[in-house]
């Protein structure tokens, strides 16, 4: 019998897999898609599946209506826009009031900014470990031992991911390019005398 060789085809397309994948890193977004490996493919399709996009990428008006600004892609609430004290809401059930990038939002808890999760160090995740990022949904706290999350982060949801989701969730992110972002703290509730002397 005839022991198949090493087919050189696919050695040669393994070669050039790991030439794609490291340029492609530095490059963003128009880097091809190829190059993702297959976890990061999971965590990029986990992440365009779940929500991701709609409250940390800013959203900005384009020529059909508001649309992610891809230029800021899931770098969360823009450091620049300052948003003035939420407008009190009347009696009745309308609860929660977002802006126009959908990355702040005014409620019962105070103002909420969406995190900053592209791997910048600073400003980003760029310092997280995989386990930082899982602890941090695991237990619904910064870093899973600083303070509470608040809403509208969907941590109830994003728990039923398992172990192996999050990780690709995480080497996903990492691969995004990096945006120096700095989102501001949350705010405390103005509270309800305060807001409304009687
Ligand atoms: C409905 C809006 C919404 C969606 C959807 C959402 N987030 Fe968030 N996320 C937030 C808000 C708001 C915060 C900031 C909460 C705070 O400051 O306490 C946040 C915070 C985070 C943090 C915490 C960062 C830190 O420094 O502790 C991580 C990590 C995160 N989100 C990841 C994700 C990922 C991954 C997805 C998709 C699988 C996602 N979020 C979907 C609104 C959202």
């Amino acid at each position: 019998m005839n022991a198949r060789r090493p087919q050189p085809r696919r050695l040669a397309f393994a070669a050039l897999l790991a030439v794609l994948a490291a340029p492609a890193l530095a490059a963003g977004p128009a880097a091809p898609k190829a190059a993702l490996t297959v976890e990061q493919a999971r965590g990029q399709y986990l992440v365009n599946t779940s929500g991701c996009i709609d409250c940390h990428t800013p959203f900005k008006l384009g020529p059909r209506g508001p649309e992610p600004d891809m230029s800021r892609h899931l770098s969360g609430h823009p450091e620049g826009m300052q948003m003035p004290p939420p407008p009190a809401l009347p009696e009745g059930p309308w609860l929660v009031i977002s802006s126009a990038t959908n990355t702040a939002f005014a409620g019962p808890w105070g103002v909420s900014f969406t995190a900053n999760l592209t791997p910048d160090p600073e400003t980003g995740l760029g310092l997280w470990s995989a386990r930082d990022f899982r602890q941090t949904i695991r237990t619904g706290r910064h870093l899973g031992r600083g303070r509470e999350l608040l809403p509208p982060m969907p941590v109830p949801v994003y728990n039923h991911f398992t172990d192996a989701d999050l990780d690709a969730v995480f080497a996903y992110l990492q691969t995004l390019p990096p945006v120096k972002n700095k989102v501001p703290e949350p705010r405390p509730p103005v509270r309800a005398s305060a807001a409304a002397p009687k």
